[in-house]
């Protein structure tokens, strides 16, 4: 891939900045052209695991989870998908609070966010990441949205982040296992950007119904995003973390919420470390008064 002026470090660099995180093609392929022709992507052999990358970038992808099959191209409006979701902002919207209101338990809500084509995150993401946990779990943190690892797991905090989440969770005395973990946003937006506001806002309604069905007794936002998008205010992080106060569900049923820093922002800065072990120890301690949780 190199040669003698090092320009292929430079293209490489320039595709990750533009959010181009996996190599599955030996060539280029015009993916709305495909759409347009309906035809299928060719999927390499091999890819959705660890096996040898291959030196094209483009942004439709072959998932071997079982949380999401491949998509077959970019879809477009004559496949019936609404993936320009600039064009019809206010469907979009409505169409994921339809879905998430008829999903009566986690699986079904899993099945419409997979089925969704209201958010155009979807098609730059490898696939979709619902959160995970039990029903009835006594925290649910809840980030603002998968990154590079998630995205290639399909799964909530498995990353770096991740890491220091499940040590968070443990230094309560409970186990990943124990609660529900999840995300506002459920794709991954290309190159980590932040989400925009009409992106937040249609996938708000999913969340907003994962936290019914799953109906924890304590929610911990994690960072800013996730705090001002599920406690509807727009206080930076530094000033709301720390601070009870009440999610307020769409069904009028209230839950006690603590905004924490994010364990991303905890990796870039360690010594806030201090500030989140007194969240904790604050969860903890009203899981024990207030939830009848046996102390440690
Ligand atoms: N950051 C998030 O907000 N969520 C994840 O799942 C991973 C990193």
């Amino acid at each position: 891939m190199s040669n003698a002026h090092g320009s292929d470090d430079i293209i490489i660099a320039f595709w990750t900045d533009c959010g181009i995180s996996a190599l599955v093609a030996d060539a280029p392929q015009n993916h709305f052209e495909m759409a347009q022709n309906k035809a299928d992507v060719a999927v390499p052999e091999g890819i959705g695991g660890a096996t040898e990358p291959q030196m094209t970038a483009t942004r439709v992808h072959a998932a071997s989870a079982p949380a999401a099959g491949p998509r077959a191209a970019l879809p477009h409006h004559d496949d019936g998908a609404r993936l320009l979701q600039d064009d019809h902002p206010q469907d979009a919207v409505m169409d994921a609070r339809e879905m998430a209101r008829a999903a009566p338990d986690l699986p079904t809500l899993h099945a419409a966010i997979e089925a969704f084509e209201g958010c155009p995150l979807k098609a730059t993401a490898m696939r979709a990441c619902p959160g995970e946990g039990p029903v009835g779990a006594p925290i649910m943190f809840v980030g603002e949205a998968p990154g590079r690892d998630e995205d290639a797991a399909g799964r909530p905090f498995v990353g770096r982040s991740g890491k220091l989440l499940d040590k968070m969770i443990a230094a309560i005395g409970l186990s990943r296992e124990d609660v529900y973990i999840s995300n506002v946003i459920p794709w991954r937006p290309p190159g980590n950007r932040t989400p925009s506001p009409i992106e937040t806002a249609t996938c708000e309604v999913f969340i907003r119904r994962e936290i019914a069905l799953v109906s924890p007794k304590i929610l911990v936002p994690l960072g800013g995003p996730a705090a001002k998008t599920l406690l509807r205010n727009d206080t930076g992080i530094m000033r709301q973390r720390g601070r009870w106060t009440r999610y307020m569900g769409d069904d009028d049923r209230e839950v006690d919420a603590l905004a924490t820093f994010h364990p991303a922002y905890l990796l870039r800065t360690p010594g806030e470390k201090r500030r989140v072990w007194q969240d904790l120890l604050a969860l903890r301690a009203r899981l024990e008064s207030a939830h009848g949780f046996a102390s440690l």
